[in-house]
């Protein structure tokens, strides 16, 4: 293989993060070229010439192979994708809000350019569940997909729940740690679960689904009297989103808080960490935990996705279960 020379949008927490995890990482075959940043007056770690605020520096740069997106901005991040795949260019990103709202439309880019677009540390950090769900789950045996998908919500919980933490202190610290969305409203709102439960629905079955279709709440109108219920019950409260395959028809997706006891796979997850439940018809339950949200974790999972751009891995996507209805009486299930 050839070296990738990569052009980098952004350079916040995840692209400080990537930009590390790469530095300690030998044996990938690719390098950062330069990197497109918006700020002209934040102080960066690395000297000027790395930087340059022109997209079409990277964009129309011949020697730049592949664009790796980590800004914040959703339609900024969909304009520079779908630019860059058009003129021909393998696309890494980390932007779930982008990948859940254009999911389609970035699928029929890639098909149109014979390009790559890979996503994996859009949903849940650290964790490969895309490449799973992609390489070992067929979607006719697989029943459900849920966990926890939402750093920065299990870490409030966890600090209000273990150490009596307020609400708005826990909050505060994992806006500090750089768990939390620009607007963390997409966070404990249930919003950023949601992009992740789309996303995670179209590689466990095949589903294009707009998010606004799909039920959400968050955490942040539960009350000091559920947190008293739930401790008096030996309970913890998480947020689960919940990808399930009803019948051969119907698939139900969510995200909710909800009571977890202690034998429950989740119970034990705490902080930022996010765990994710597999239920297929031989393999039965499968768990899978680790960091979910943060600059390491998060850079890990765009190396792993840059790595395998030096292969020439595409996402197949799950074809058959296509043929779609949205249920009008109930948003929660969407007839297949
Ligand atoms: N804000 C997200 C979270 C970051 O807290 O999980 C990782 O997607």
């Amino acid at each position: 293989h050839k070296d990738l020379n990569i052009g980098l949008f952004g350079f916040g927490v995840v692209g400080q993060g990537l930009y590390d995890v790469l530095l300690n990482s030998r044996g990938i075959k690719a390098s950062i070229a330069r990197i497109c940043v918006k700020d002209r007056t934040k102080k960066r770690k690395l000297p000027a010439e790395a930087f340059t605020f022109d997209k079409y520096d990277l964009l129309n740069n011949p020697d730049i192979d592949i664009i790796v997106e980590l800004i914040d901005d959703a339609e900024e991040a969909f304009k520079i994708v779908s630019e860059a795949m058009k003129k021909g260019k393998s696309v890494v990103t980390a932007n779930k809000k982008m990948v859940a709202q254009h999911l389609a439309e970035l699928v029929q880019l890639q098909e149109e350019n014979h390009v790559s677009l890979l996503y994996e540390a859009s949903c849940c950090g650290s964790i490969p569940i895309i490449r799973n769900l992609e390489e070992y789950y067929d979607n006719e045996l697989l029943y459900s997909v849920s966990g926890i998908f939402n750093g920065s919500s299990n870490y409030i919980l966890s600090k209000v729940f273990n150490e009596g933490l307020a609400y708005e202190v826990a909050l505060k610290q994992a806006q500090d740690l750089g768990f939390a969305e620009t607007d963390p409203t997409l966070d404990v709102g249930g919003f950023d679960p949601k992009y992740k439960v789309t996303i995670i629905a179209a590689h466990a079955y095949g589903l294009f689904l707009n998010p606004d279709d799909i039920f959400n709440i968050g955490i942040q109108n539960l009350s000091q009297h559920d947190i008293q219920y739930a401790k008096e019950k030996g309970y913890k409260i998480k947020l689960v989103p919940h990808v399930t395959k009803i019948d051969a028809a119907t698939i139900s997706l969510l995200v909710m808080p909800q009571f977890v006891d202690r034998h429950h796979p989740l119970y034990n997850v705490e902080n930022e960490n996010n765990g994710v439940i597999v239920e297929a018809a031989f393999s039965e339950k499968q768990f899978f935990s680790g960091k979910g949200a943060g600059g390491y974790p998060t850079g890990s999972a765009v190396l792993s996705d840059i790595s395998a751009l030096t292969y020439g891995y595409k996402y197949e996507y799950k074809k058959h279960l296509q043929h779609i209805e949205v249920s009008s009486s109930n948003n929660i299930e969407v007839k297949v």
